[in-house]
């Protein structure tokens, strides 16, 4: 595998920022230059000298999906577009890795394993699911199937920072759980699978360690970050959003099964260390 035969599409995402890191000689197409909703700028791009696509673009608005403009976006970028990448994929014997979600699933069967049949609850987990689908229609493709990413940018860690760096004691929901997954882990395995020339297929990647709620890690942050004056209160999701409008419906249950990463000799990092890395570097 030649670096710079790498594409990655999305660039500047936080599943991106860490892959340009592991790869910083990969070839990167932010949204300014290749935007994967215009078919047309798809089909006329240049895929010469590509061998492997990392497709880490997404419309990721989760409850911006329900409404009008919002459910176009999701079904261009998560669907359609990636039925185009794989078209193209196929034409030019290029292997997709291609990024899913837990949110393709309802959360009702435990651990979500990679054969689960599809069942999204939401616009967003629906367009994913489609992805997956389109995914599935080139012959060398991973699908990494990950939850509750944890990266440079935007994310429930950082947003619970802030809330204590502002010294808010915050209400937060106490009946989904999962683990997080940072992008790091998410490069880790994406690498290990392309250098062992592993099966194509789905993969589950996550971090592992024990199953937690929102609330929980939100009281690892407080605890690594030396809050200790301020509390965290839990709620259900349901009361969580209680008469807020265009909420999308989330599942309950983002346990993933490991094994089949794990059967390939992937050993995954605890997310509690890597929660405690991440805080320690300040992104
Ligand atoms: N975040 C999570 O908790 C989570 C959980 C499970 C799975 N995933 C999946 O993990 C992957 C990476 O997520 P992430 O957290 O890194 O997402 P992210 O930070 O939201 O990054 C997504 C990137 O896609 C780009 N993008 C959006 N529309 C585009 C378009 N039309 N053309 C080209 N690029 C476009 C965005 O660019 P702009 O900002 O410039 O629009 C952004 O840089 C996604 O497939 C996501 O569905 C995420």
């Amino acid at each position: 595998m030649q670096e710079n035969e790498i594409f990655i599409i999305g660039a500047n995402g936080q599943l991106a920022r860490a892959l340009r890191q592991q790869y910083p000689q990969a070839r990167f197409a932010g949204h300014d230059t290749l935007d994967v909703s215009d078919p047309a700028v798809i089909s006329s791009f240049d895929w010469s000298g590509i061998k492997i696509i990392i497709n880490a673009a997404a419309y990721t608005n989760v409850d911006g999906a329900e409404i009008n403009d919002g459910r176009i976006a999701a079904w261009r970028i998560n669907a359609s577009a990636v039925g185009q990448l794989s078209s193209i994929c196929t034409k030019h014997q290029i292997t997709l890795v291609h990024i899913s979600s837990d949110y393709v699933f309802d959360g009702e069967v435990t651990p979500h394993t990679e054969n689960e049949p599809l069942s999204p609850l939401s616009v967003y987990g629906a367009s994913k699911a489609a992805g997956d689908i389109a995914a599935q229609t080139t012959p060398q493709h991973y699908i990494i199937r990950t939850s509750w990413v944890i990266g440079q940018g935007k994310n429930f860690v950082n947003t619970m920072r802030n809330l204590a760096e502002r010294g808010v004691s915050p209400m937060v929901v106490a009946d989904q759980v999962g683990r997080l997954t940072f992008t790091d882990e998410i490069v880790r395995a994406i690498d290990h699978l392309l250098g062992q020339s592993a099966p194509y297929g789905i993969y589950n990647v996550t971090n592992s360690g024990p199953l937690a709620s929102w609330a929980d890690i939100t009281r690892q942050i407080f605890k690594l970050c030396d809050y200790t004056d301020l509390t965290v209160t839990d709620t259900t999701t349901a009361d969580y959003f209680a008469g807020k409008d265009g909420i999308a419906p989330r599942p309950l249950n983002s346990d993933m099964d490991l094994d089949k990463l794990h059967n390939t000799g992937f050993i995954s990092r605890d997310w509690q260390d890597e929660l405690r890395e991440y805080l320690e570097k300040n992104y």
